[in-house]
């Protein structure tokens, strides 16, 4: 078919040759394996590519099968996860994958209601594995995909409003071909690639361009329209890097909330001086012998900001209410997430 006679209907005909042609080789592409779409779909959720992954691949040789995840202990799963961030969604791949083993035999299910049911799959997660892994025609309409989407259509509507995403879904819908897991893909592919989010789309390398309606417009680089970000919550913390002999503490934080049940680094909130961050320990019967260093650093979550001061004590004795470690456990056994880990003292540097 000519470039020049395709329209939006012919969508499929126009990205998949570009797809299979200018595809990635990613590690989650080698087959269509449910278990693995959906573990690289879950990890891909609010993180890039290439930070992905290493972490899939690590995670798929230390669990193979939906058994050995449903069976995984949660140190192991914290320590795999260790730095991905949104921690809940490791948490609900545990969980999901011990449904699996109840109430599907182990099998991964089939059926779009079926997996839509199980803990922390929504709609996304869901059209991606049904149509990736079983060849279903379920959009999986993510940020790539309404970016692409409303350069294709010229929609100034935001993207972040259900009703574009809802629209989007239902016209994908109606035009997915029987290659529908190879089609899912190619749109997230050309909106993460060709129509990309960190640079001008480079409409000359685009497979759409011809009926690309923002692309005629000239407005592509106008697009995706968006709401305007909620401002971040700032947090103040001290936090302290307490070393005794070899050993440095650690503590569990509660298991509710933000960062529910990780390691930290013992902390509190708001910005303390030298002398309040000794006085507060003091009270804690935490005897400080020396302050070898201070710093300052920011940590941005999703909805909040943490500004973070912390000080590296020497302190006289190592203390019961706190976990001590050395610096090779805290770094090859406990899940540090990356809001302290950042803090972790470099072994050549650590204090003597
Ligand atoms: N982003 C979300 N899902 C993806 C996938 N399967 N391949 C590449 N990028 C993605």
């Amino acid at each position: 078919m000519e470039k020049e006679k395709l329209e939006l209907n012919d969508l499929a005909d126009a990205i998949l040759p570009w797809y299979y042609t200018h595809q990635r080789e990613l590690p989650w592409r080698q087959d269509r394996d449910a278990y693995h779409i959906w573990v690289s779909e879950i990890m891909l959720q609010q993180t890039r590519v290439e930070a992905v992954k290493g972490y899939y691949n690590r995670f798929m040789e230390a669990l193979p099968t939906v058994a050995d995840l449903a069976n995984a202990s949660d140190a192991r799963l914290s320590k795999l996860w260790e730095g991905l961030g949104y921690y809940s969604r490791v948490r609900n791949l545990h969980k999901a994958a011990q449904v699996i083993m109840e109430k599907h035999q182990g099998v991964f299910p089939k059926e779009y209601e079926e997996i839509i049911a199980l803990p922390g799959i929504g709609p996304y997660t869901a059209g991606a594995v049904c149509s990736i892994a079983f060849n279903q025609k379920t959009p999986a309409v993510d940020g790539n995909v309404l970016r692409l989407w409303s350069r294709l259509t010229n929609d100034f509507r935001a993207v972040d409003q259900p009703a574009f995403r809802k629209d989007a879904t239902a016209a994908l819908k109606a035009i997915y071909p029987q290659n529908a897991g190879d089609f899912t893909q190619a749109l997230m592919e050309l909106g993460a690639t060709v129509c990309g989010p960190d640079k001008a789309p480079d409409c000359g390398r685009c497979p759409c361009a011809s009926f690309c309606k923002a692309h005629q417009l000239g407005t592509a680089q106008e697009l995706p329209v968006r709401l305007p970000k909620k401002q971040r919550r700032i947090e103040y913390k001290t936090v302290f890097v307490l070393h005794a002999k070899d050993l440095y503490a650690i503590s569990k934080r509660p298991a509710k909330g933000l960062l529910a049940g990780m390691w930290q680094f013992p902390n509190t909130d708001g910005f303390l001086s030298p002398t309040e961050a000794v006085d507060y320990l003091q009270k804690q019967n935490i005897r400080v012998e020396n302050i070898t260093k201070e710093v300052e650093r920011t940590h941005i979550f999703t909805h909040i900001q943490w500004n973070m001061r912390c000080y590296y004590l020497d302190v006289g004795g190592v203390l019961p209410n706190l976990h001590w470690r050395t610096l090779e456990q805290i770094r090859s056994e406990e899940a540090l997430p990356t809001a302290f880990r950042i803090f972790l003292p470099d072994e050549k540097q650590a204090p003597a």
